[in-house]
């Protein structure tokens, strides 16, 4: 066997679907009549936001954040670096946090600080996958795709050292037996 690669498939791209659909619906709903500002996190939660806004039963503008907080292991560092910030000011709007997955929890919590000192109207997130950590750490997130267990996860955008972000599903990542390259 060869370095690290995706295993067992935990979230299918049906239900990845349907499941987005579901949360799409429900933030039309309760958005229906603010100006909403959809703000993704770079990279892996590119395709679930680019899913999620094309179901969306309400128009909204969409804005970009890049954050680093991993490099490429496995573990939080806790250090949170903005890489690219958001293109316009969001004092006064409705601010709709998409992210891939919460795991510790500490990415998004440097985000939402540095979020709320700007003043925006509201500000809420809406996260595809959650893990435990998350869950101990009592975050609050409104929309939630899929609650997992402590395992690491590639695939729709999540990666392993860049890599895996591609697969149109999410599987679990089974360690290789023979020392990673590059
Ligand atoms: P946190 O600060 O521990 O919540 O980490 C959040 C970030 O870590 C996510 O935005 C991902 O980039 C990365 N991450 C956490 N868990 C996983 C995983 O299972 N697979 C891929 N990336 C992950
Ligand atoms: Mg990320």
């Amino acid at each position: 066997m060869t370095g690290a690669h995706p295993g067992e498939v935990l979230v299918s791209r049906e239900r990845l679907d349907e499941r987005i659909g579901e949360l799409a619906h429900q933030i039309s709903q309760d958005y229906r009549d603010r100006d909403l500002l959809v703000v993704g996190v770079l990279k892996g939660a590119v395709f679930f936001i680019a899913d999620l806004v094309r179901q969306l039963e309400i128009p909204c503008e969409l804005d970009f954040m890049a954050v680093s907080s991993y490099g490429s292991t496995t573990h939080s560092s806790g250090v949170v670096r903005i890489l690219k910030d958001l293109d316009s000011p969001i004092a006064g709007r409705h601010v709709l946090v998409v992210e891939d997955i919460i795991d510790s929890g500490l990415t998004l919590s440097y985000l939402l600080r540095n979020l709320a000192s700007r003043e925006p109207a509201s500000l809420e997130v809406c996260s595809l996958l959650t893990k435990p950590g998350h869950r101990r750490r009592g975050l609050e997130t409104r929309y939630v795709g899929f609650d997992l267990d402590d395992v690491f996860v590639v695939g729709y955008g999540l990666d392993h050292a860049e890599r895996f972000r591609h697969l149109p599903y999410i599987a679990v990542l089974e360690r290789g037996t023979e020392p990673e390259q590059g």
